[in-house]
């Protein structure tokens, strides 16, 4: 979920909603603003998307200078008015990111004093044990910070109240909360991105801490309750708003712009005349192994590169997604890098996985393409990813250029461990924006095969090698885009289970390059038409001609070195998710139930 407060100078709703458009990637399930205008606290929320809120407001406008909004992804409740934020309890209104995990106890003790509620939900607890407190004699700030004090798990609040004006309550723990600093006026968002068009001036709240803000005033209580003195920090952000230049969605934007994004993560690392290369501290020589951890697409970049790092630079590699590594207590050992690889920088639990492995590990790693995120503030070394803006929930450019860095860092740690890079390498990186742009011109062909796919109820990618992870990320890309049902298998699996599943009616995708292991997929795909399968191949134009007789339907894809690969055949992934999401006419950009960054656990 994103939250927003302001104490302005302007009417608020405007300002709330242009900030909420930029937390939109945070869920967008519902959204709501409440505001305070001559002491009355309202609110409005309406279910859906940011777009339902605005038309709400131009019929029923909400005026103040002073408010608090939110941007919704569904935890407990459903995703219908009653459940949107704010929520609001007497003089008191609230917005939450995160998740209370003691509000059934609060609850029940609430229930007790013969408090009544409208909601399921764990912020409606919050609001009104705050409201409990205010009725007890206590001022708003008093009360809120007793409300704080009393709640257990992984939060960021934003509290406004009835006949205060001047005066806004931000908390933080575990969930990141900036503080923006205007001309008398006063911020707080979720990121500092949410407020780049209002100010660059930005203090991070820090864990436990609880903020007291007026238009001319910013206060900071640590979570011993102490006066805390924050950085104030000037932040270049990039405050325009992307649009789809020219593209029917962002994913085809970002689909297209794979060519430059790939060439400027190059030219950041690629050691050039001008001496950019890979952080000089980035050293694994002393390293014994990398602990590789995400969510997702990124989880699956670290999949492509534990074959990397294992076959080039022969080391041991552990990847795990976050949910599970963060809980596991695997043991670290103090010559192990962690590796933390998140578009966003916000994911909760790989920010959690991180936190797990600090002081434990040698040296903590954060691949991420927000600079200014957590995961990148909290890690050892950062790689920006220079991806540029990602604005559509399924991940594509930050993808491919996750990959590319990471195999320059493969290629870095054999160097620096002596081990011989593969021929070619690192120079024909250099030709890859090039060899994207190739595949991208297999957009018409991929269009028609979709229509084919977008019948079936159940689709199988398989993949050998360094492809196995592009045939789980080609499904995962499918079913989130289309709600098709779509699996991942390696190839040499599928006869321990998946082929029972073949029939004419399930489509088979396999991505094979004419590599070392071509054969071996080829065999996998024979069983697969031996059974009646319907095979669409993605191969290289030697491995249509060895190989082509039979299938359904062949997506010629360049000749590449092997190690780059997994990087190119990324795109025919992304390409078929995005025409089959397209012939079955759902929403490519916003999928359902879906958000761009998770974070909540
Ligand atoms: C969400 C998004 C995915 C993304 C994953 C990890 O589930 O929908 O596209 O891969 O989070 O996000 P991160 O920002 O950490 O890469």
């Amino acid at each position: 979920c994103g939250i927003v407060g302001v104490l302005g100078n302007h009417e608020v709703a405007p300002i709330l909603v242009e900030a909420l458009k930029r937390l939109e990637y945070r869920g967008y399930d519902s959204a709501g603003i409440a505001t305070v205008n001559s002491g009355t606290l309202s609110r409005r929320r309406a279910v859906g998307k940011l777009v339902n809120l605005s038309d709400l407001l131009v019929h029923e406008p909400l005026a103040g200078k002073s408010g608090i909004g939110h941007t919704r992804w569904a935890t407990h409740g459903a995703p219908t008015v009653t459940n949107a934020h704010p929520h609001r309890a007497g003089c008191v209104a609230v917005v939450h990111n995160g998740i209370i995990e003691n509000f059934k106890d609060l609850r029940a003790e609430l229930g007790a004093a013969g408090i009544d509620f409208e909601t399921d939900t764990d912020t409606e607890t919050v609001a009104l044990l705050c409201e409990h407190y205010i009725r007890e004699g206590l001022s708003p700030t008093e009360a809120a910070q007793k409300t704080v004090g009393r709640l257990h798990g992984a939060f960021a609040l934003a509290f406004l109240f009835e006949g205060e004006d001047d005066l806004m309550i931000a908390a933080r723990k575990g969930s990141p909360l900036a503080i923006g600093h205007g001309d008398s006026e006063m911020f707080v968002g979720s990121d500092a991105l949410a407020l780049a068009p209002f100010t660059d001036q930005i203090t991070y709240l820090e864990e436990g801490d609880f903020a007291i803000l007026t238009r001319n005033s910013l206060q900071i209580f640590d979570s011993k309750g102490n006066l805390a003195n924050r950085e104030k920090r000037k932040i270049a952000l990039e405050a325009a708003r992307v649009d789809k230049g020219g593209h029917k969605h962002f994913m085809a934007k970002e689909i297209a712009e794979q060519p430059v994004a790939i060439d400027r993560a190059l030219r950041a690392y690629l050691g050039s005349e001008d001496g950019r290369q890979l952080p000089e501290d980035l050293d694994f020589t002393t390293v014994d192994r990398l602990t590789m951890v995400a969510c997702g697409t990124g989880y699956y970049a670290c999949l492509v590169a534990k074959y990397w790092f294992e076959q080039i630079a022969k080391m041991p590699v552990e990847v795990d997604v976050a949910s599970e590594f963060r809980y596991r207590e695997p043991p670290v050992s103090p010559n192990t890098m962690g590796l933390f690889v998140s578009q966003s920088g916000e994911t909760a639990d790989t920010l959690a996985a991180l936190r797990y492995m600090e002081g434990k590990a040698a040296q903590i790693v954060g691949l991420v393409n927000v600079q200014e995120s957590s995961i990148a503030r909290e890690s050892d070394v950062v790689l920006p990813l220079h991806a540029g803006p990602e604005i559509s929930v399924a991940s594509t450019k930050a993808f491919t250029c996750q990959l590319v860095i990471l195999l320059m860092m493969a290629l870095k740690a054999a160097q620096q461990r002596g081990h011989p890079l593969p021929d070619g390498l690192p120079e024909d990186l250099r030709a890859l924006p090039g060899l994207i742009h190739q595949c991208l011109s297999l957009d018409a062909q991929i269009k028609d095969a979709a229509r084919d796919l977008a019948k079936a109820q159940d689709i199988i990618f398989l993949g050998r090698g360094v492809l196995y992870p592009l045939a789980l990320e080609g499904a995962l890309k499918l079913k989130e885009l289309s709600y098709i049902h779509a699996e991942g298998y390696a190839s040499g699996e599928l006869k321990h289970g998946p082929i029972a599943l073949i029939d004419e009616k399930v489509p088979v995708v396999v991505m094979a390059p004419r590599d070392a292991l071509f054969e071996k997929t080829v065999s996998n795909m024979q069983e697969v038409m031996a059974r009646g399968g319907k095979v669409i191949l993605v191969t290289d134009a030697e491995g249509a001609r060895v190989a082509g007789d039979g299938t359904h339907e062949i997506i010629t894809m360049p000749q590449v070195p092997d190690a780059l690969a997994p990087i190119l055949y990324a795109v025919p992934a992304q390409q078929i998710a995005y025409y089959t999401a397209i012939a079955k006419g759902t929403d490519v950009d916003q999928p359902r139930n879906l958000a761009k960054s998770v974070t909540v656990e």
